[in-house]
């Protein structure tokens, strides 16, 4: 069994053929999926999502790029929207100075408000961090969030920065970058961070791992990152599904989730 910890099938274009999208999954081992939020707007979708499938759990946050957006309304629809049950996390938020750092201060105030609620809800935290490990870090620790639990989404720092996260108590997730050749960097990180702390995910319909890489991505495959995982480890295949698969339940408390 697999669990793709973060995918965007919510989108437009999985909804014509969603029930292919999911079908294709179960016969790829993918037993669970998350589909984590970006903006209000789209809350209310997930939320239907989540209640008509069993499979579908969702996460719901504001992401760094739309920080200009978050206002008290946010604050209670996260507040609201976040009792539900099959809400597993507060995600994805975080800080993103990639494309645009003349809002870094607001990004930072939109991101530690949002752990907050997190902690109020006693929900983990799904964690976008581009070009911003330093402060995102910082502002990981000093909120205490990995009392909630951490996940750092679709990673990419270098070994060293694994490490502290990984003493911070954080779960590392990987997805299809994890599979490009010359992604030497990542490639490193999968082989160091123990079985016990990571995660696998897709990031649908961004970053299609190899042999896909190009097209559309979806859900089936995050085989392909269990495979590579398995392979730079020199693990058997089964070994990294059952693993993040557990780290998976762990974190996000799937197992306390009643479906139906
Ligand atoms: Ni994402």
């Amino acid at each position: 069994m697999l669990i793709d910890t973060h995918a965007h099938i919510d989108m437009q274009n999985y909804l014509q053929n969603f029930d292919e999208v999911l079908s294709a999954a179960k016969l790829n081992s993918v037993e669970k999926i998350i589909i984590p939020g970006v903006e209000p707007s789209g809350y209310e979708r997930i939320i239907e999502l989540v209640e008509k499938y069993d499979e579908l759990y969702g996460a719901l946050g504001v992401h760094p790029g739309d920080s200009n957006t978050f206002n008290d309304e946010t604050v209670s629809k996260l507040l609201k929207f976040g009792l539900n049950k099959k809400i597993v996390a507060i995600g994805e938020i975080g800080l993103d100075y990639y494309w645009d750092k003349s809002f870094v201060n607001l990004q930072k105030e939109v991101f530690t408000k949002q752990i907050e609620i997190a902690k109020e809800l006693k929900k983990p935290v799904i964690i976008h961090d581009r070009d911003a490990h330093f402060d995102s870090f910082q502002i990981l620790k000093s909120t205490g969030a990995s009392e909630v639990g951490v996940v750092m989404h679709c990673f990419s720092g270098a070994v060293e920065f694994a490490k502290r996260c990984i003493d911070e108590g954080f779960y590392i997730a990987l997805g299809g970058v994890v599979t490009f050749k010359n992604a030497k960097k990542i490639k490193e990180v999968a082989k160091y961070v123990p079985l016990d702390r990571l995660l696998l995910e897709t990031d649908s319909p961004y970053l299609t791992p190899e042999p896909y890489r190009g097209k559309e991505n979806r859900p089936a495959y995050v085989k392909y990152v269990a495979m590579e995982i398995a392979n730079l480890k020199d693990v058997p295949f089964e070994l990294v599904a059952q693993k993040t698969t557990e780290n998976a339940v762990r974190v996000f408390n799937l197992d306390k989730v009643e479906n139906g």
